[in-house]
Parts: structure tokens; sequence; C-alpha cells
């Protein structure tokens, strides 16, 4: 397979209009996008081919209400590390479209998968969770290519979830997706464009 400059180009397109979604249209997305997914999970690469990840798609919503509220919690609690105009900065920023998103997905990793038999984390264990952010971020650009976009939430509480969705205490959550059709695209990400941080330019050190 030889690829051509317009798919550098397209790519470079597709990565310009990559952006965390947080206000979504409830719409519910077609089997056959989810299936698309869960192609490019499929893809990743891993350590040791590892294949760690770990998914649980969240149908209920009873279990929905109580991640809204377990992300309330947290958000709450973060808003108190900040003071005064930037506490109301803070809470004025929407950071979760948990109400909307018709597809949600929990991601953990699993610390001891036994597929891969080891290879290559024995010194770097971490490598573990790197591969399961990988296959997040290819998951992250071909919704963005069916049109559909992805917010990852972090601001929850990673062991009461863990409860919630009765799933392997030692299971590390690694991200919590919400995914769904985008109530307006961007190529800024919000918190460039609310203000709170912009994008910064030089991203390398030369020595
Ligand atoms: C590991 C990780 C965790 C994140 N957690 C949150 C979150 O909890 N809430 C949120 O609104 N955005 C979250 N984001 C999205 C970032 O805010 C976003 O990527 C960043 O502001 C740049 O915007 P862009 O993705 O549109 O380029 C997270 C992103 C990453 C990579």
């Amino acid at each position: 397979m030889k690829f051509k400059k317009s798919d550098t180009e397209a790519m470079l397109e597709l990565l310009r209009w990559r952006r965390d979604v947080r206000h979504f249209k409830s719409d519910p997305l077609p089997d056959e996008i989810i299936e698309h997914l869960m192609q490019a999970i499929a893809l990743a690469p891993s350590v040791g081919n590892s294949r760690p990840w770990r998914i649980v798609r969240i149908k209920s919503q009873a279990i929905k209400e109580k991640i809204i509220a377990n992300h309330g919690e947290a958000n709450t609690q973060a808003s108190q590390k900040y003071e005064d105009i930037e506490r109301d900065e803070y809470q004025a920023l929407k950071l979760a479209g948990l109400i909307e998103a018709p597809l949600q997905l929990a991601i953990f990793t699993d610390l001891n998968p036994s597929a891969g038999r080891g290879l290559g984390r024995q010194t770097m264990p971490e490598t573990l969770t790197y591969s399961t952010v990988i296959a997040i971020h290819q998951l992250w650009l071909i919704a963005r290519t069916l049109n559909i976009g992805v917010g990852w939430v972090s601001i929850l509480n990673a062991k009461s979830l863990n409860k919630t969705l009765e799933v392997d205490p030692s299971w590390q959550l690694t991200a919590y997706l919400c995914i769904g059709y985008p109530a307006y695209d961007d190529d800024t990400p919000e918190l460039h464009r609310t203000g709170w941080q912009e994008n910064t330019a030089k991203e390398w050190l030369e020595k």
C-alpha cells in the first residue's frame, strides 16, 4: 500500500478538525458507525501485542445517572482548587456531555493481561496504559471521519466508577468517552475559545 500526498493533506485536515466535543445532539448512532469505532480500536498497536483495553458500553439510564453524579462531585471538588474569578471561569466551562451523548464508553486498562506474555513492559509497565490511550486516539480520529464527535471525560472518581460498573477493581480507568453527533463543528479547541487555555505554538526543545 502506497499513500499519496493528498492522503497526508487529508490526514492533517483530520487532525486539524479533531476536537474534544462536549455539546452533542442526542440522536442515536447507527450500529455501522459503532462497528467502525470498534475496528479503529482493534487496529491499535499495543505493547507485546497485549491489547490491554477493556471496554464497557453504558446503556442503562440508572447507571448513567450514577456517572453524572460521580462527575458532578468530582467537578465540584476540582473547582475548589481555584479561587475567585478563576473558580467562576472554571464553573462556567462545560467539561462533559454525559447527559446528551448517545454512546458512552468506559475504557479501562487491564494492568495484568495474559496476552503478550509480559513482552516489552518489564521495565515500563505504564506502556500498557499508553497502548490503551493510542487505541482511544484511533477511535477519536475515525469518529471524526464519520462526522462524529468524541469527548474525553477524566473528571471522575475512578474507584467509584469501577464499583458502579462492577468491573475488576484492578482495571485502571483510562478514559470515559462521550460520543455522538456534535451540536456544531469547530477547528479551535473549546478551552482556547473560552479563554481558559490558549494553544501554545512551540512543542519541542532543541539541545
Ligand atoms: C487525557 C485527557 C483527559 C481529558 N479530560 C477532559 C475532561 O474531563 N473534560 C473535558 O472537557 N475535556 C477533557 N479533555 C479534552 C481536553 O480538554 C482537550 O483535548 C484540550 O482542551 C484540547 O482541545 P482539543 O481536543 O479540541 O484539541 C481531555 C483530554 C485528554 C487527552
